[in-house]
């Protein structure tokens, strides 16, 4: 660092405050974690100097005697750890991992079925402008009013697409996914059913979710969200997969590279194979399941000041708060843009049966990886909770303008009070000095 700081001054500045904001502010976007500094020591190495296109001893470049030893350990822990036939270890990351798989069993034009975006979805599940729609044929499904999957839809699509491939697993879905459930629609179609685990892995291998090896074919994951990696991703091919089609590791291998990517991220892989030791760990045990009492505790609190969450709980790790009670339609962005100015990160979110839109839904995704990382437990969450109703509630007389022509004076406006608001500056001095109570690792 301290030569970063010699050579660029002015990037070793601007990541100096980032760290700042980091250390400073509570983090809650359920998909953001902060690594060890094994995991961290890993990405930022020699590694990202090699070139090595291809898969273990099959490489199309020379020196890659250690990089072959660094993949096969991530491969073997990756297997271990969730009990999968095989795993490849190289996706960028998830978006370019679920295209991979779609890629890996299914032509262009296939039917495949995922969760609606607006409903809780990933992109890549399928949404009309990611390349998951624009190449396949994409047949949505949704969630009922209380945001669970509505399974009977599930059925009718699927015996009127016959979808080559069904995606399980969602980007803000405060529910257990059914994986046992959504089997016996793909089973009974002939689909393969892959389930997407970038949210939950961490509580996938610590026991803290239903595992879904016993049921799906395939599963992609990234690995910095729950399961506290770097940023990348994985494929696996479970069990299950292998006897529907002993080829599914060499297709998703081959959809991988040469079919999406070139050389893989070597600094990254061995960060993988870090975190993934971590994560066999019986301390990463106990984190799993102090994110989800977390969660549990946050959401309580959370209804007990008054707010109103979608399905009234949450089964894993994070949980959406329906604000139409505060702002009426279209209120995230008052709430992510405020939260932030007071220190508390956190993104605005559509909820089931959106009246809004996607650029300015009406609720607020937030989850307990992070803090949970930094060692809070359930009576910290509750003091989360208080800060998050005492802002929202300094805000909560703002309204979007139907007019869209009106909206940009409007939060121009909204945003210069915000800036000076006395309380929210209040609050995030407070959340300032406790945060120092809850270290995180940073250069
Ligand atoms: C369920 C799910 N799948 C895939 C991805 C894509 O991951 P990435 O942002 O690494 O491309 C995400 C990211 O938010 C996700 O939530």
């Amino acid at each position: 660092m301290n030569e970063l700081a010699k050579q660029d001054p002015q990037v070793a500045q601007l990541m100096k405050l980032e760290a700042n904001r980091q250390k400073q502010g509570l983090e809650l976007i359920p998909s953001e974690n902060y690594v060890s500094p094994s995991v961290l020591q890993a990405m930022g190495s020699i590694l990202t100097n090699k070139y090595s296109e291809g898969y273990p001893l099959k490489r199309y470049y020379g020196g890659n005697e250690f990089i072959d030893k660094i993949e096969l350990l991530a491969i073997k822990r990756a297997k271990k750890l969730f009990n999968v036939e095989h795993v490849n270890v190289q996706p960028y990351s998830g978006s370019p991992a679920n295209l991979a798989l779609t890629m890996a069993v299914c032509q262009p034009g296939d039917t495949v079925m995922g969760l609606n975006l607006i409903d809780g979805g990933h992109l890549t599940h399928g949404w009309k402008v990611s390349a998951t729609g624009i190449f396949f044929n994409s047949v949505p499904y949704h969630v009922l009013s209380n945001g669970r999957v509505d399974f009977n839809e599930v059925k009718l699509l699927a015996k009127k697409h016959k979808p080559k491939l069904i995606w399980t697993g969602a980007t803000a879905y405060v529910y257990q996914y059914e994986f046992d459930r959504f089997a016996k629609i793909a089973d009974s179609v002939g689909a393969y059913l892959v389930a997407d685990i970038a949210h939950i892995a961490g509580l996938v291998a610590t026991g803290n979710h239903q595992n879904p090896v016993p049921y799906v074919h395939l599963i992609t994951t990234t690995t910095h969200k729950t399961l506290r990696g770097p940023r990348g991703a994985m494929i696996m091919v479970t069990k299950k997969g292998l006897e529907k089609d002993a080829e599914l590791p060499s297709k998703v291998d081959s959809a991988v590279f040469p079919g999406l990517q070139g050389g893989p991220h070597d600094h990254t892989t061995a960060a993988i194979a870090v975190a993934l030791a971590e994560a066999a760990k019986p301390q990463f045990r106990r984190y799993g399941t102090q994110i989800v009492k977390n969660a549990h505790s946050l959401a309580t609190a959370l209804m007990n000041q008054g707010f109103k969450l979608v399905g009234n709980t949450t089964e894993n790790h994070l949980m959406l708060v329906d604000l139409t009670p505060f702002f009426g339609p279209g209120g995230g962005y008052f709430a992510q843009y405020a939260l932030d100015q007071a220190g508390i990160t956190l993104n605005k979110n559509t909820i089931p049966k959106e009246p809004s839109s996607p650029y300015f839904p009406s609720g607020i995704r937030l989850g307990t990886p992070a803090l949970t990382t930094r060692g809070m437990k359930q009576k910290e969450m509750i003091r989360v909770a208080g800060w998050i109703n005492e802002v929202l509630t300094e805000i909560n007389h703002y309204r979007l303008p139907s007019d869209k022509k009106d909206r940009k004076t409007y939060l121009a406006e909204f945003r210069s009070e915000v800036n000076q608001n006395r309380k929210i500056k209040r609050i995030k001095m407070e959340i300032k000095q406790f945060s120092r109570a809850f270290p995180i690792f940073a250069w």
